[in-house]
């Protein structure tokens, strides 16, 4: 059943340039689709990945109103963070472009025209909400309201974060505007719109009835949209952010980002090779696009919709989608930075690219949501990495230099158990290419892993350090097999940890390997100097984890904290009573450590009226130098009281937040001490 394709066009869901990648994004599609790439091409087959940066579409529009720049400027911004991470992790593309380019902009627009053009829009008027102050047309992310299904007051437009619901702006309660917070009224627009129901089905006959063989969460989405029937949907925007609508009288219309971003995998093989239909045009072409799990519905649904309407295009083969990936049992969330990105890791964890490949590759949520830890990190690359990989290759590499002063030696008689060992690696090969080749990356890797398994295995069994007292010819085969078992080492890893590949192939003072030699015990000549060896992987102690772990333990107070409600407000009180309190602006002059005390520090403070000497418990949040020199509000006409035998008078004002953190109050600029508060 499976075809024999010419060559193989290999997409990357393109990220939204509103934010860095993290861990999630990379198991859950980067990762994979480099693994899958750098292995086809290993074997020698024609095949490009492309990828890009998502550069249109509200949530951008959001991003850069909140921070007061232009959009343009919040997606140069993440381009390159985006772009710079994806290399520093050695996921390689053979381009990384991005939407806001002229390519994709006559692309998308020609791809519109053609179906205006032939008619296969339909035009409908609806009302939608529109923002009077604002004087624009709200995208439902501009909406905010009230949640029909659990009350959140923050829902949005098309979803509720508090319960997870998917909804219309119709159906809030309350809505508002969170562009002016006014109440947006109903005004008539006009969009065109793709009938999907159209494509109903051609889509049955060729995702049920034709790829069965899909990942069964994907299939079964499909299967689902299906079953349910299919709407006309539509793919222009009242926005200002976007590709123009390329039609007279659109004015103020953008495409959809959905209808736009996906034909960016397009535009990116024109700016790669004029020779880009030949990927896209010849069903030759085996076209994969991997993608998360929320792109399910747009890549098997609307863009081969798009596809078939265009005409002249083929429809992927395959569309490998993961499940989330959760951190330390949370969900990763980009707007509570709740997350481990990548530009971060590449910073605080220099030479560890391949550590995070394993691990995430290791741990993909390929079947179910699967969870990050750091501590499985670190058992990971102790365990697994430095005690199997790392340990083999270095024994091998060790002992040859260790005997033969780095020369590799003869090959003699091989036994049975050479000839098993062997046979073991060709069957171990099997495996890993059909793992690979049906996307099951986790058990592609096991198998890669199990080179140096093996590797361990023989040297263990065979001895060659207590054999060498004995039987010198012998050790010869036994290191001349444990280097070739080296070698293919560097092959089997390389799809996923390219740069330990890269490593092993240095100190072996070799040149790459293609696929096909994979198994063979001829890779090294024997009579090759090899290089130096040095260890593939190190420990990591539990002191760089911790660092880890506090990072993620800050991200949480703070938000537990931006959380929490300001508590309400006390008992009314009137301007007499406000009267009676004296705040005055003073400076404090001394301040040092109650003896015997864990809490209490003695300061002496200038209130403009006298020097004074007061008490206070704040030695846990600040020393005693950095509030010397510092003006303070003090209320002064507090009733003294004495504390560990030190008269106190008055009190230090303080805000306190909801995690216990405190801060002085203070004027903006120098006051003259005394100067009164109110
Ligand atoms: N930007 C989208 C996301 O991150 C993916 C777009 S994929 C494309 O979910 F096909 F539209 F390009
Ligand atoms: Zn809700």
């Amino acid at each position: 059943m499976s075809k024999e394709f010419k060559r193989y066009l290999v997409t990357s869901a393109l990220p939204y340039a509103n934010g860095p990648v993290h861990i999630g994004h990379l198991a859950g599609v980067y990762i994979p689709s480099d693994i899958y790439t750098r292995y086809q091409r290993l074997r020698g087959r024609d095949v490009i990945h492309v990828c890009g940066s998502d550069e249109h579409g509200v949530p951008i529009t959001i991003k850069a109103k909140k921070e007061g720049i232009t959009p343009q400027q919040v997606v140069d911004r993440y381009h390159e963070i985006i772009k710079n991470a994806f290399a520093g992790l050695g996921i390689e593309f053979d381009i990384y472009s991005r939407t806001s380019s002229d390519m994709h902009t006559v692309t998308a627009s020609d791809f519109f025209r053609k179906l205006y053009d032939e008619d296969k829009f339909v035009e409908q008027t609806s009302e939608q909400y529109y923002d009077e102050e604002a004087k624009m047309f709200l995208a439902d992310r501009y909406i905010t309201g009230t949640c029909p299904k659990c009350g959140n007051e923050r829902a949005y437009g098309d979803q509720c974060e508090s319960c997870g619901s998917t909804l219309s702006p119709d159906e809030l309660i309350d809505p508002h505007s969170t562009l002016s917070g006014s109440v947006p009224v109903k005004k008539a627009t006009t969009h065109w719109y793709l009938p999907l129901n159209d494509y109903e089905q051609m889509l049955r006959e060729w995702i049920l009835e034709g790829h069965k063989e899909w990942k069964t969460n994907v299939y079964g989405q499909c299967k689902s949209w299906l079953d349910g029937g299919l709407q006309p949907r539509a793919v222009s925007r009242d926005l200002d952010w976007g590709i123009p609508v390329p039609v007279e009288g659109a004015d103020g219309k953008v495409l959809y980002v959905w209808f736009d971003a996906p034909i960016g995998y397009i535009s990116a093989t024109k700016e790669l090779t004029p020779d880009w239909e030949k990927y896209w045009k010849s069903e030759d072409t085996k076209l994969v696009h991997f993608i998360g799990k929320d792109n399910i519905v747009f890549h098997c649904i609307v863009f081969p919709s798009m596809l078939k309407a265009h005409g002249d295009y083929i429809l992927p083969e395959n569309v490998p989608s993961n499940e989330f990936l959760n951190l330390e049992g949370d969900k990763i969330s980009t707007s509570r930075n709740w997350a481990v990105w990548a530009h971060e890791y590449l910073e605080d964890m220099p030479g560890k690219e391949d550590v995070l490949r394993y691990v995430l590759c290791a741990n993909a949520p390929e079947t179910k949501d699967n969870d990050f830890t750091w501590k499985d990190y670190q058992a990971r690359n102790n365990n697994e990495l430095v005690a199997v990989l790392g340990n083999f290759v270095n024994r091998a590499l060790v002992l040859t230099q260790k005997y033969y002063g780095g020369v590799v030696p003869a090959c003699g008689e091989l036994t049975d158990y050479d000839k098993q060992t062997i046979e073991e690696l060709s069957t171990i090969k099997s495996s890993l290419e059909h793992n690979i080749e049906n996307y099951r990356f986790r058990e592609a890797l096991k198998d890669a892993m199990n080179f140096s398994r093996i590797g361990n295995k023989y040297l263990a069994d065979s001895e060659p350090w207590k054999v060498v007292k004995t039987d010198t010819e012998r050790v010869k085969t036994i290191l001349y097999i444990a280097l070739q078992i080296t070698a293919n080492i560097a092959t089997a890893i390389e799809p996923f940890m390219p740069f330990s590949a890269a490593k092993i192939l240095k100190m072996l003072a070799v040149e790459k390997f293609g696929w096909d030699s994979l198994g063979s015990m001829e890779l090294i000549a024997a009579g090759h100097t090899i290089g130096t060896p040095s260890l593939l992987f190190e420990k990591i102690e539990d002191e760089v984890i911790q660092r880890q772990i506090d990072k993620l333990e800050a991200t949480k107070a703070a938000n537990a904290a931006a959380e929490v409600k300001a508590e309400p407000q006390k008992e009314e009180c009137t301007f007499d009573d406000f009267q009676k309190i004296d705040i005055r602006v003073s400076t404090i002059l001394a301040a040092e450590k109650v003896a015997k005390t864990k809490k209490l520090l003695k300061l002496t403070v200038d209130t403009g009226i006298d020097q004074r000497t007061i008490v206070s418990g704040i030695a846990e949040h600040f020393t005693p130098e950095e509030l010397v020199g510092q003006q303070v509000l003090v209320l002064v006409n507090l009733q003294p009281r004495e504390l560990k035998g030190i008269l106190s008078q008055g009190m230090i004002l303080m805000a306190e937040d909801a995690t216990g953190a405190l801060r002085l109050v203070q004027p903006s600029e120098a006051v003259k001490a005394g100067s009164m508060v109110g």
